[in-house]
């Protein structure tokens, strides 16, 4: 057996694409390791959504070097979102590199592995029109599959926020055929899993071309209605395509759990509107307000972005309210970062450094005090946990998650995973909670 070590920078999409790697390569005789010292392939899924993003893929590159040296017949492959937007540099830069694979191309990488296996040659694999297969072998091997599990079901985006780079690098919106979609979904059931994630960077534009009766709600009704599946989750929702008739789901479909990631970047009217996001803050308040009422468990999260260009303090602390009305229970937040080709390059990053990280750091404090207060509340309630494995936070302790997205640790057998148990919550941290079986 040879081995394969790789590194996922990015975002779930992201993660999704490195399982298809080992997945493929595994047929090659490759299996995956962590120890990057006994490597001889090794795979960089890179993520360029930030400029530090971006930095550290090089900075990786840079360490690599010595590795190479050591081993001389070492691939190195550089694939996913800065592999895709810069492409061929990366070979004039880094001359211990192989291969580059763009975001588009990762279904031909096994034949481009067998490529360099054979005659060496150092190769850019970023073209546009590749054909995808995206069938996979019924046995799994390489695949990872765990109680939880992500599928991918749209690629590409549409929208072009105004900050954002990922349709430059990830092109636009391509679905996946639906029955495609639910063969992989049965496929990951009979390996185990309990729990899926539909993913996307907009699941409700989801539209399989072939059927002119599909669309994202009807697919959920679809996916949900598979037996030996327990829990279904989507990731991520675009507020402007957030129907009605999706948020109706939230109350009919059992199966699909009681949280939303709902990105809403700002909360500022002007912000939105130069972000390009096509919804106002009315609109997402209504939204949110419909979801609760089909759904009145439900938890949303969300993305922020502080300093984007022209953000004033008043823009700003329309934000923080946002932040108090919603009660997210979690948020990602970041500082605004230029990347190159958007339509924001061309404004002027008018929000000092230091006044980015003073409004990140307010706003990190005040979700913080947020969370807390909302994790708090769930002591001493008994809630359904979908275990999903050994937990890091001590010795005979499994982690799980609530429906509402809460990860829970507990003390139990490792042979629980993939069970859903009752867990009463004794003690609430900030990202976690500490529970009991009952
Ligand atoms: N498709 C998802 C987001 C994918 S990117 C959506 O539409 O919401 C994940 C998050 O990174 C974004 O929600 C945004 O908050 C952040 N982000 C994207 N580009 C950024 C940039 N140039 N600077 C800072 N944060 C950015
Ligand atoms: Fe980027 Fe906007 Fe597309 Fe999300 S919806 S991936 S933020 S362009
Ligand atoms: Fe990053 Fe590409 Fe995902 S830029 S966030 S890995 S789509």
């Amino acid at each position: 057996m040879k081995n394969l070590y790789i590194k996922t920078f990015g975002c779930q999409m992201n993660e999704y694409d490195s399982k298809r790697v080992s997945h493929q390569l595994s047929s090659l005789g490759y299996s995956l390791n962590d120890d990057i010292g006994v490597a001889d392939i090794i795979v960089l899924n890179t993520c360029s959504i930030r400029q530090k993003a971006e930095d550290k893929v090089y900075s990786m590159l840079g360490r690599l070097r010595p590795y190479k040296e050591k081993n001389p017949d070492l691939i190195i492959a550089v694939g996913g979102c800065v592999a895709q937007q810069v492409g061929k540099k990366i070979l004039g830069r880094h001359r211990h590199v192989n291969l580059v694979f763009g975001t588009k191309n990762v279904l031909n990488l096994k034949k481009m592995i067998e490529k360099i296996e054979k005659t060496g040659g150092r190769y850019v694999d970023v073209g546009a029109n590749v054909i995808r297969d995206d069938t996979i072998d019924e046995k799994m091997d390489g695949y990872m599959v765990g109680a939880k599990n992500s599928v991918t079901i749209i690629e590409g985006c549409n929208n072009f926020c105004a900050y954002c780079i990922v349709p430059y690098v990830r092109g636009r919106e391509r679905s996946r055929p639906e029955e495609r979609i639910l063969h992989e979904v049965r496929t990951l059931i009979k390996h185990g899993a309990k729990e899926v994630t539909l993913l996307g960077q907009n699941v409700n534009s989801y539209k399989d071309a072939a059927s002119s009766s599909s669309d994202f709600p009807k697919l959920l009704d679809k996916v949900a209605a598979i037996d030996g599946l327990e829990r279904l989750r989507i990731m991520t929702s675009h507020p402007k395509d957030l129907t009605d008739e999706l948020i109706d789901r939230f109350g009919a479909i059992d199966k699909l759990c009681n949280n939303i990631h709902l990105p809403v970047q700002s909360g500022s009217n002007s912000v939105l509107k130069s972000m390009n996001r096509n919804y106002t803050r009315e609109d997402y308040l209504s939204k949110v307000e419909k979801l609760q009422k089909v759904c009145n468990n439900i938890t949303i999260s969300t993305d922020l972005i502080v300093g984007f260009p022209s953000e004033s303090k008043k823009d700003f602390n329309d934000t923080l309210a946002l932040l108090r009305q919603v009660r997210y229970i979690s948020s990602f937040s970041f500082k605004y970062s230029v990347r190159p080709g958007t339509k924001a390059a061309s404004f002027d990053d008018d929000v000092s450094n230091s006044e980015k990280s003073e409004r990140l750091e307010e706003l990190q404090t005040l979700q913080k005090k947020i969370q807390l207060e909302e994790n708090k509340k769930l002591e001493k309630r008994v809630m359904e946990i979908l275990v999903e494995g050994a937990s890091k936070s001590g010795e005979n302790m499994i982690t799980g998650r609530t429906t509402c997205n809460r990860v829970v640790n507990f003390t139990g057998d490792e042979s629980l995973t993939g069970k859903i148990v009752s867990v009463n919550i004794e003690e609430s941290y900030l990202n976690s909670l500490l529970g009991k079986l009952v």
